[in-house]
């Protein structure tokens, strides 16, 4: 059984007042859906005021990107060690925008993926598709790319700490959603795929997000489809009342 995770990707919004919060929001909530995870991305520059407001609730704390290096003359950049150091737990990794408009290869992911799981980091791997690609029916040959290329050389050990996320791009910051059966196509196919790198019971222990304009209304369908383990929310997870309302979907789901 994989417990829905939940999480919030705040991306480069709120100030440092906000972010505490927020935080402070959902921790005082957290006790309310206790059969899913839940998680908050913050911008870095905040995790620590976020990781003192979560306190000892059940918060997971998140980043939205890091370096690959472990250190050195990499200026702007965050290491994994750092993330570790100040408390936090997760790290989102080839986050479409991070893809698009930072142009983030396959190949910078993996590395990072890598450097995440060796700082004892469990990194949620982005992947998605572009319209133009989905209306070219190009959908499963890109994701498999995506995950090929991100995934290359992590072990089956390794893989089952590891958290797919998988979010189309015309779906993101759009209101556009993806349908649950289109979602589900994606998510069934990414875990077969994961089957044949790995094998069918790994498989079944990697927990697939899906992200792109997920919202209180739209979440039971989707967390309700029996491969979409979890969420991956931009604008609504900037809300005390919608980020509970989705975890609260999950919830329910995890409970029938
Ligand atoms: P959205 O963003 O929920 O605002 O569409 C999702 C994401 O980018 O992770």
């Amino acid at each position: 059984m994989r417990t829905p995770l939940i999480a919030g990707n705040w991306k480069m919004n709120t100030d440092g007042n906000g972010a505490a919060e927020l935080a402070g929001g959902i921790a005082s909530r957290a006790g309310e859906v206790p059969d899913v995870e839940l998680l908050v991305c913050p911008p870095a520059i905040y995790l620590t005021r976020v990781r003192n407001a979560i306190g000892d609730a059940s918060v997971g704390l998140g980043a939205q990107n890091m370096s690959c290096q472990p250190s050195g003359a990499f200026t702007g950049e965050i290491s994994a060690g750092m993330l570790t150091d100040i408390g936090a737990q997760y790290v989102i990794l080839g986050h479409s925008e991070r893809r698009h408009i930072f142009g983030e290869s396959d190949e910078n992911v993996n590395k990072k993926t890598h450097a995440a799981l060796a700082a004892g980091l469990v990194p949620v791997v982005c992947v998605g598709e572009l319209l133009e690609e989905r209306e070219a029916g190009r959908t499963a040959e890109v994701i498999s790319g995506q995950i090929k290329g991100s995934l290359a050389g992590i072990t089956a050990e390794q893989i089952s700490t590891v958290v797919i996320a998988y979010e189309p791009v015309w779906a993101i910051g759009t209101g556009k959603v993806a349908t649950p059966e289109q979602a589900e196509e994606v998510h069934a196919d990414l875990r077969k795929q994961l089957a044949e790198c790995y094998n069918a019971e790994v498989a079944e222990t990697v927990r697939i997000l899906y992200g792109g304009s997920v919202k209180p209304d739209n979440a039971n369908d989707l967390l309700g489809q029996p491969n979409i383990d979890g969420a991956l929310i931009g604008g609504a997870s900037l809300k005390v009342d919608d980020f509970l309302a989705i975890a609260a979907a999950g919830a329910a789901v995890a409970q029938a």
